[in-house]
Order: C-alpha cells, then sequence, then structure tokens
C-alpha cells in the first residue's frame, strides 16, 4: 500500500519563516500515516516552540533516535520525552559516554548528553532500544547502527574527546543514520554524519542490496572538509545520482556553497520549517 512519509524539520540552525525559532541544532519530524517519530531532538527545548505552530503534536510520537550523543542532537529529549512518555527510544550506547570538543585554544569543554537527559534515558530502560545493528525504527523506517569508516578520503577524526585532557580520541562509533525506502529509491537522513557521509550511504547501500538513493538530508560535517574530500564526496553524490540534497546543520558554509554551486537544481533548503513528502 502507498503511503506519504512527511519530513519537517523541527529544529535547525536557520529559519526563514516567521514565528519559528532556529538554534544550533537539529531535529526531525517524520509522520508516516498515523505514525510518527523524531529523529534527533535539538539542543534546547526549543521543539516545543515549533512543533505546534507547524501543527506537529508531539504527544502523539512513538518513537524517538538519537544520532548520537552530542548535546545538540540530544537536549529535547527530557522535554520530548515527557510529551510522548510512550514513545521508545533509538540510541547507541556509545551516545551515553562522556563526550568533549577541543576549542582552538587548547581547553576542552563538554558535549556529551547533560545529566537529565541521561536520566531521562536510564528510567525508560524498558522502553530503550540499543541499535548497534540496522534496526527497523517502525513501518519499514530503519536506523543504520555503528556505521563502519571505509573511505580513508572521508577522514572523520576531528577535535572530538571521550575525556577532558583530549588523550583519547573519541571514535563516535554512536553516530548513526535513518533510511527508508520509497518509489524512487531510499531517503537518508543524518544527524551530524561524523562518520562520513560518504561510508553512510555506502553501508546503507550494502544492507539494503544496493537499492538507489533518492534523497539525503541533515548534518554532514563537513566544516573540516579540504578540497580532495569535497571533490570525492560531490563525485559519489553525482555516481549515484542522488537527486535531492538537503545538507543542514554542521554541514559548514564553505561546503555548502560547494555543494550549491556543484549541483545546483538538487539542493535545497533544511531550515526550520521546511517539509518534504515521499511517497513509501
Ligand atoms: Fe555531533
Ligand atoms: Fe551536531
Amino acid at each position: 500500500m502507498q503511503k506519504t512519509i512527511v519530513v519537517t524539520t523541527l529544529v535547525e540552525n536557520s529559519v526563514h519563516a516567521r514565528g519559528l525559532r532556529a538554534e544550533h541544532g537539529l531535529s526531525f519530524h517524520l509522520q508516516v500515516g498515523s505514525r510518527s517519530l523524531l529523529f534527533d531532538t535539538g539542543q534546547s527545548n526549543l521543539l516545543l516552540h515549533n512543533a505546534p505552530k507547524l501543527r506537529i503534536s508531539l504527544a502523539d510520537t512513538d518513537a524517538i533516535i538519537l544520532s548520537h550523543g552530542h548535546n545538540d542532537h540530544t537536549g529535547g529529549l527530557q522535554a520530548a520525552h515527557e510529551a510522548a512518555p510512550q514513545a521508545r527510544l533509538f540510541l547507541h550506547r556509545a551516545a551515553l559516554s562522556q563526550k568533549f570538543v577541543q576549542n582552538p585554544d587548547g581547553t576542552t569543554r563538554s558535549i556529551g548528553m547533560d545529566e537529565a537527559t541521561a536520566e531521562t534515558i536510564r528510567r525508560a530502560a524498558k522502553a530503550v532500544v540499543w541499535t548497534r545493528q540496522p534496526t527497523e525504527v517502525l513501518d519499514g523506517i530503519f536506523v543504520t547502527g555503528e556505521i563502519p569508516r571505509q573511505h580513508t578520503f572521508e577522514d572523520t577524526g576531528g577535535p572530538f574527546f571521550r575525556d577532558a585532557d583530549s588523550a583519547q580520541p573519541d571514535p563516535l562509533l554512536d553516530d548513526q543514520a535513518l533510511y527508508f525506502d520509497t518509489q524512487k529509491g531510499l531517503v537518508v537522513l543524518l544527524g551530524c554524519g561524523h562518520a562520513g557521509v560518504v561510508n553512510t550511504l555506502e553501508y546503507i547501500r550494502h544492507i539494503t542490496g544496493g537499492r538507489p538513493i533518492h534523497a539525503i538530508l541533515g548534518g554532514l560535517h563537513l566544516l573540516a572538509a579540504g578540497p580532495e574530500r569535497m571533490e570525492k564526496t560531490i563525485a559519489v553524490f553525482r555516481r549515484l545520482d542522488i537527486r535531492r540534497l538537503a545538507p543542514a546543520h554542521c554541514t559548514g558554509l564553505p561546503a555548502l556553497a560547494q555543494l550549491w554551486a556543484a549541483l545546483p537544481d538538487r539542493c535545497s533548503s533544511c531550515a526550520v520549517g521546511v517539509r518534504m513528502h515521499f511517497q513509501h
């Protein structure tokens, strides 16, 4: 039976509509028939402000998926879960570990989930699904679990550590993407894309038997990408013939500019309030 999946950007770094608000963070809302889910929850409780303005009822949420543990994706979890206590939670165990980022001056700051968020997850223990492997969230919508890093050109490192002394790099194994199939091919949603967008796409193609990829939405984390990585990433987008590209959040302005210049008729905004419809 044909079903429409409606993807709405609930929280993102930019906004172009009156009355909605933006912040450094990301949250998507997906409506699949009468069921709905959240992929990430933004940095603050902003989703509580934006959802009613977009005629989204958070109370009806069936599932909340965390793309990884960084607090710009997990900060609204407590509020989302209070609004929808029946929702099942999907996350990788490593999302709960301590996470730090190194500032340019060498100091570090914690960017892992705060205590209230971790407590929300602990209290919801029976409704938590740990996602190391590809897992169906609901009605044909899947989360990847851990994504193998296969393409060295993606340089998926970065100033991320598991300790405040920057001694142990954080491999961010918790980073995962959401995907579902449509008549035109797969739609992929990324949180921050720490595993690398090409690694993520190749892994999803591997586990879906090589289905074409129709659309990519979300954070591509190309902030530190040099010319070689950008060139190879764009070449992969062309080779896979990706029709819709809505780069968001942590993609980075120089990378956004290059993507738009290279694929002008395929790129579109992913700002707060943007709605996309896909036929399942
Ligand atoms: Fe992140
Ligand atoms: Fe992020």
